[in-house]
């Protein structure tokens, strides 16, 4: 009997309530695959930060480093901690655990609405991977000569040739893993998001990573976008892309856009993994915390749900996330259950109960 020990960090603002339905649908897996699973709940966020002055204890790394796997719900309040300053507790586990791959897959589920046209289900059918430690959000750079005219501010990336190197070369795995066109010589696709033209150092480094790691994969298509670009492309052909590979911000931002193609940010879940398992792994939905919709009950849990399904598939329990997307599938195409986001009135914890149903019946 596999054990595993799940940390569960459900944050702020409706972070709770995704957690619940997220822990709902471990439980029902664990159930049915007799997992013997051990979790443990933190209180960490906001309203930690309001009563310590720190979003997490000092030792916070210490403690999730014993577990195999940390589901987070969602973090930030504006109301009550700078966005800036909460979400640092973000990064550093990312950065901590070193989860140099944020993994976004992009996959619209049968009967879901979406506002972009071109989006069906047959058509999206891709995944961002995102890289997850450096560039962007190195958190390098400074105020100078603050209150004059003179002030400035500077923000610089750092992109390695370690960090870019093993996120491409994942991306190119993982585009030979899922053999999107089987019946080519070539079996994948990946598409580097870059901005060379204008990131005339940072860009053009990367853009030479990709183009070394590119040589071993013979057998997986080469193609490269702006991203500019790519946001148009992504609306207009959906349909083309199978793995795309991006630095940290520029896979922040399409994958926002790829969640409008998958129907909205309640669908939309992502995985910050460490490949070597070094350290544990982190999942949770892409969306922010809503606190506006705090103990309402109305958002979508799916975007959860399906991080649990990531989750599993990275400890090697693929059965038990096949039966979460079957489940999900299931219960969407049923009909019978419509979020608030989906247009209808069905409360968050009924969407687990339907994925828990449809689990355990399978
Ligand atoms: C995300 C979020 C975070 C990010 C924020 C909250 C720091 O937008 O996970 O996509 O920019 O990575
Ligand atoms: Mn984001």
């Amino acid at each position: 009997m596999p054990a595993y020990r799940i940390a569960i960090i459900p944050g702020d603002g409706v972070g709770n309530e995704v957690a619940e339905e997220a822990l709902k649908i471990l439980m029902a897996v664990a159930e049915k695959y007799t997992l013997d699973l051990d979790t443990e709940h933190f209180p960490w966020g906001c309203d930690y930060f309001l009563s310590r002055g720190i979003m997490m204890p000092n030792d916070a790394l210490d403690i999730l480093r014993a577990f195999d796997a940390i589901f987070l719900g969602c973090i930030g309040d504006g109301m009550k901690v700078p966005d800036h300053v909460s979400l640092t507790m973000l990064l550093a586990i990312r950065k901590g655990f070193d989860q140099y791959v944020n993994l976004r897959p992009i996959k619209l589920y049968p009967s879901v609405k979406t506002p972009v046209i071109t989006a069906t289900p047959q058509s999206i059918d891709m995944v961002v991977v995102r890289e997850n430690t450096e560039g962007e959000y190195s958190a390098m750079g400074g105020f100078f000569k603050s209150g004059s005219r003179d002030g400035f501010a500077t923000q610089t990336a750092v992109f390695t040739q370690k960090g870019c190197e093993r996120v491409v070369r994942y991306a190119f795995d993982l585009a030979r893993k899922r053999r999107k066109y089987d019946d080519e010589p070539q079996v994948g696709m990946v598409t580097n998001c870059t901005k060379s033209n204008a990131l005339n150092y940072s860009m053009v480094f990367w853009d030479n990573v990709y183009d070394q790691i590119a040589r071993d994969y013979p057998d997986i298509r080469t193609d490269k976008a702006l991203v500019d670009a790519l946001t148009m492309w992504l609306v207009k052909n959906p349909g083309y892309f199978d793995v795309i590979v991006a630095s940290n911000l520029f896979g922040d931002i399409i994958t926002d856009l790829g969640a409008m193609l998958q129907g909205g940010m309640g669908f939309a879940a992502g995985a910050n993994i460490n490949p070597d398992k070094i350290y544990p792994s982190m999942f949770e939905p892409i969306h922010g915390s809503a606190p506006k919709y705090t103990g309402k009950a109305v958002v979508n849990p799916i975007a959860s749900i399906e991080s649990i399904r990531l989750m599993l598939e990275h400890l090697g329990e693929t059965q038990a996330g096949q039966d979460i997307e079957n489940a999900i599938t299931e219960v969407l195409q049923s009909g019978e259950i419509q979020t608030k986001d989906m247009g209808g009135q069905s409360k968050t914890h009924e969407v687990g109960d339907a994925i828990r149903t449809a689990i355990l019946k399978a």
